[in-house]
């Protein structure tokens, strides 16, 4: 059988805050195919956030496995897991991580030059993912000078430059008004289409709605597995809706 994209095995983390153990993660198995889009979901301080940051090695696990693309996570150095990140990863943050010296624009320039892409076509797909995603006119403003969904919508255009394999994304519609929630779905779902995976965290049953998979974390372990299958038809949303729902509340939502 061919490796899936993501591969987690066992995965545990803890932190340690003032000599008390925090067991965040207690051996989460998970496996997502590419091409997938699979929502996370579950109560605050499940340790969804905590789940991402593992397994997209931005944050080192306390045990277990994770492999992505081939690749066993704990046996890269600092440069391979950078250039992973890099070339084959998209993020959205809770916080986002903006650079405050650089306007949006060059935010989101920056991670396609430093993957060495040719810088015209950086440029043009920067600007034609701005004009998508309505921000265009905020391109060379300060990031203290836009609000808090243009700069959510800037972070997707920087997750979306380097057409990564792969989109992790934790709550990224949560600042957002229901328009421009539908922007970023829509800009996600365009991404999803082309092939990108998306794990993605949501609060939203609506936005869980247009997932292919929904994961419910308690605990730090996955308690329950929504199988909704590629969304064919926009009719088919309510009855998703309400199928999402029924069994939220069957895990006690
Ligand atoms: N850097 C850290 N150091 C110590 N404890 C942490 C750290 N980050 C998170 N935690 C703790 O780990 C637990 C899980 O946090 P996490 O952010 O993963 O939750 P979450 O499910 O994303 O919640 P929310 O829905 O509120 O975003 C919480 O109890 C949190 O306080
Ligand atoms: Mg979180």
């Amino acid at each position: 059988m061919m490796e899936k994209l993501l591969s987690v095995k066992a995965l545990c983390k803890t932190y340690i805050l003032k000599g008390s153990t925090n067991n965040v993660l207690r051996g989460v198995d998970l496996e997502i195919g590419a091409g997938e889009f699979v929502c996370i979901m579950g109560p605050s301080g499940s340790g969804k956030s905590t789940l991402l940051y593992t397994v997209s090695g931005m944050d080192n696990m306390t045990s277990g496995s994770v492999r992505f693309d081939g690749r066993e996570l704990a046996e890269l150095d600092r440069k391979e897991l950078a250039d992973l990140r890099l070339h084959e990863m998209g993020f959205i943050f809770q916080q986002m991580y903006m650079l405050k010296k650089l306007c949006i624009l060059d935010n989101i320039l920056l991670p396609g030059f430093q993957a060495g892409g040719d810088r015209v076509k950086v440029r043009e797909r920067a600007e034609q993912l701005m004009r998508r995603l309505d921000i265009i006119d905020c391109a060379e403003r300060e990031i203290t000078e836009v609000s808090g969904g243009q700069l959510q919508r800037a972070c997707l255009c920087r997750a979306l430059i380097n057409e990564p394999k792969v989109v992790f994304a934790d709550e990224p519609t949560g600042a957002l008004n229901s328009k421009a929630a539908e922007e970023v779905m829509r800009e996600l779902i365009a991404a999803n289409s082309r092939g990108t995976t998306i794990l993605m965290i949501t609060h939203s049953v609506k936005v869980a709605a247009r997932s292919s998979r929904v994961l419910y974390l308690v605990d730090g372990n996955i308690q329950g597995e929504l199988e909704l299958g590629s969304l064919k038809d926009e009719n088919e949303l309510t009855k998703r809706e309400r199928a999402i729902n029924t069994w939220l509340m069957d895990r006690g939502w």
